[in-house]
C-alpha cells in the first residue's frame, strides 16, 4: 500500500515531464495526421498500397518530392481524381484516379498532412476553408 501511494505522485510528474519535452508543433498536428493515416488506409491503399509506393506502371509512388511539396495539386488531385488521355487522340479521355470528393475537408486536409510527414520533407499544412474553396475550381 505504501509503495502506491509514493509510486502515483512519481509517476504523475514523470507524465508531465515526458509531455513537456514534445516539440510545439506536435501536439496539433498529430490528430490530424493520425486521422489521415485511417483516411489513407481506407481510400489510397489499394491503389498506392500502404507504403505509398505504389505499384509500378499502374500506380504512381507518393513518395514524390516534387508531390509532396505541391500543396495545390495535392488538394485538386485528392479532391478531383485525375483524368488520362485514352488509347487515341480522339478516344474519351479515361478516368486514371478516381475522384475523392466524398472524403470530408478535415480527411482531406488530414491527409496531406499524413503523406508529406510521413514521406516529404516538411509537413504541408492545408485549412479546411483551402479545401473548401479548391471544391469549386475543377481545373
Ligand atoms: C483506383 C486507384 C486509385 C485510388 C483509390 C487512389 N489513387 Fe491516387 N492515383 C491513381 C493513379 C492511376 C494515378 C496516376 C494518374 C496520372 O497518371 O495522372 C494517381 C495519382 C495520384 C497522385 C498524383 C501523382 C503524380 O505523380 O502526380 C496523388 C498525390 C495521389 N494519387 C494520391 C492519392 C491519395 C492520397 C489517395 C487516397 C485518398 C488516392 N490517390 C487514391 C490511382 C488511385
Amino acid at each position: 500500500m505504501a509503495s502506491r501511494l509514493i509510486f502515483a505522485p512519481l509517476a504523475a510528474a514523470w507524465l508531465l515531464a515526458a509531455s513537456s519535452q514534445l516539440p510545439a508543433a506536435e501536439p496539433d498536428l498529430n490528430p490530424a495526421i493520425l486521422l489521415g493515416e485511417q483516411t489513407f488506409a481506407d481510400n489510397c491503399r489499394k491503389c498506392h498500397q500502404l507504403d505509398g509506393y505504389g505499384e509500378e506502371a499502374l500506380y504512381p509512388s507518393l513518395h514524390q518530392q516534387r508531390l509532396l511539396s505541391d500543396k495545390t495539386l495535392l488538394i485538386q488531385t485528392l479532391l478531383h481524381g485525375r483524368m488520362g488521355q485514352g488509347p487515341s487522340p480522339t478516344a474519351e479521355p479515361e478516368r486514371l484516379m478516381p475522384a475523392l470528393d466524398f472524403l470530408s475537408n478535415r480527411e482531406i486536409a488530414a491527409l496531406i498532412a499524413y503523406i508529406s510527414s510521413s514521406w516529404g520533407d516538411e509537413v504541408i499544412v492545408v485549412s479546411e476553408e483551402d479545401v473548401q474553396a479548391a471544391r469549386q475550381t475543377n481545373p
